[in-house]
């Protein structure tokens, strides 16, 4: 952690030029074999920047990007619903109330885009997502459990959700390109 980072962080909207340190950032964060049908990629970060959303901000150490929001102004097929989707504080400067911070960015900016809601979600063993999304005004609404089948029937059912997609730079019902009508 450099010095300057005792006295300021500062929020501001992602850039292109920030693109490969929010990319490296969310590779070593983000676990996402505990939620198999989504993936981080340059896509998942490239398609909010081309969007046009302005929920999308980072931390800055100087010039080193310490966190991340990623926002977006749809959610599913709700276009009046916003969707906090990636939210990242390098392990160094986490404790800090930085990633409060840059929900608090996101989700002015997803209200003031025209959202009613905005809409997260955090799987069941992150604590630190679950503590930091109720300390910054939101509250459970629907929980979703992803029952598995295996093809091999001795087979655990944790381990059959642990594979790799076989689409990995398509996320789920967001991204042109996946067949779903508008
Ligand atoms: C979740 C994460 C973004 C929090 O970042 P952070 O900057 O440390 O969070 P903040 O300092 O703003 O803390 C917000 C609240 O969460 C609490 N919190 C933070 N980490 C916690 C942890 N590991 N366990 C329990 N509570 C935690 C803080 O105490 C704080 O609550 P308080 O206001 O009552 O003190 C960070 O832990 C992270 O990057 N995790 C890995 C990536 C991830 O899982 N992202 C979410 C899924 S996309």
């Amino acid at each position: 952690m450099s010095e300057s980072s005792q006295t300021e962080i500062v929020i501001a909207p992602v850039g292109f030029e920030h693109l490969r340190q929010v990319l490296d950032l969310g590779y070593r964060v983000f676990d996402t074999t505990v939620k198999p049908y989504t993936s981080w990629s340059l896509t998942a970060v490239a398609e909010h920047l081309d969007s046009g959303d302005s929920a999308c901000w980072v931390a800055l150490d100087g010039t080193a990007v310490v966190g991340f929001v990623l926002g977006s102004q749809t959610f599913e097929l709700r276009d009046d619903w916003g969707y906090l989707e990636w939210i990242a504080v390098d392990p160094a400067y986490q404790g800090r109330g930085i990633a409060g911070r840059l929900v608090d960015s996101c989700c002015e900016a997803l209200f003031a885009g025209g959202a009613s809601r905005v809409v997260t979600d955090v799987e069941s063993s992150n604590s630190a997502s679950a503590t930091l999304m109720a300390r910054n005004g939101f509250a459970p609404a629907v929980t979703v459990t992803l029952f598995v089948r295996s093809s091999q029937p001795d087979e655990e059912p944790g381990r059959a959700v642990r594979g790799v997609s076989k689409r990995p730079l398509i996320r789920s019902g967001r991204l042109l390109g996946d067949h779903r009508n508008p």
